[in-house]
């Protein structure tokens, strides 16, 4: 990973002494596109882990951590754009990389993509991480949540999502909450914390284990809580 971040802050430097990248500069790529491209046509994310794209591959360098140093040092976008699409054109021979997975637009708005969402925190910014609602609903389904709690109001094995968001919650331990943000995610990183009055603990353990679901994971089901009003 060290070598191969290596790797990367010298072909960026490279970008900007030149001013442009091998393959002239990449001009008005498509983030949302290049979102859908990553792991779909393009492949990118069968061989790559890229948080917002929410692929783990391993045979490349984790591309959140390759492109960390440089968006904390704040490096312009374009020029981060440039690597990424001088990598997928000429990617290291004999690395394993195939060269051209995407071209012409399709290779700018995949670079673009990458560029603005690797190691991106920033909600407003990265398209991925700003439709997680579609991210929440994926993960309300595959991580078993739709077995115990309705979207319809109606009562299950756990409390219905619908109206939760905002709601007074009255707890066993005889306090009132209000389910805000923080007690959402405590919820789902640790259920048996606080436990929902007329309910048992011990429950929605039996599923989801404390710690099982990554906070960022928790974060996406929250915001998907968020919007069964
Ligand atoms: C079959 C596996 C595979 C696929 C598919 C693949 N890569 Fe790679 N990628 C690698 C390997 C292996 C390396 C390390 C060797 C190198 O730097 O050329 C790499 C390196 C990189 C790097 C440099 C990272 C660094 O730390 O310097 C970037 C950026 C990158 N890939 C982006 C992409 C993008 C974007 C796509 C989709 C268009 C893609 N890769 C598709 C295997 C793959
Ligand atoms: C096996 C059933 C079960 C599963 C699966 C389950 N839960 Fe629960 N959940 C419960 C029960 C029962 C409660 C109420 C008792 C408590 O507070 O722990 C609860 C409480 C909650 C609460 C607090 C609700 C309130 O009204 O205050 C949240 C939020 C929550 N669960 C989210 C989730 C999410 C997200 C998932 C999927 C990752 C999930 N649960 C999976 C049974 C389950």
């Amino acid at each position: 990973m060290r070598r191969a971040s290596g790797v990367f802050l010298a072909a960026l430097i490279v970008v900007i002494a030149s001013g442009c990248g091998t393959g002239g500069p990449v001009k008005g790529g498509n983030a949302s596109a290049g979102r859908k491209l990553f792991n779909a046509d393009a492949r990118c994310g069968s061989c790559h882990t890229l948080k917002d794209a929410r692929s783990s591959g391993t045979v490349g360098p984790n591309l959140d951590a390759a492109f960390a140093q440089s968006k904390a040092e704040d490096y312009k976008l374009s020029a981060i754009e440039n690597v990424v699409r001088d990598q997928i054109r000429y990617p290291t021979t004999g690395s394993g990389m195939p060269a051209n997975l995407v071209k012409g637009q399709q290779a700018d708005d995949v670079a673009a993509y990458v560029a603005l969402c690797a190691a991106s925190t920033d909600k407003q910014a990265c398209p991925g991480i700003a439709s997680a609602g579609k991210g929440g609903q994926g993960l309300y389904a595959s991580l078993g949540c739709q077995g115990c709690h309705s979207l319809d109001g109606s009562k299950s094995t756990g409390p219905t999502f619908k109206g939760l968001y905002g709601s007074k919650v009255q707890l066993t331990n005889g306090k009132t909450v209000t389910a805000d943000d923080k007690y959402l995610l405590d919820s789902i990183l640790d259920p048996d914390l606080d436990v929902v009055k007329g309910y048992q603990p011990g429950v929605m353990t039996s599923v989801i284990k404390k710690g099982q679901v990554p906070k960022d994971q928790a974060q996406q089901l929250v915001d998907f809580i968020k919007q069964q009003k």
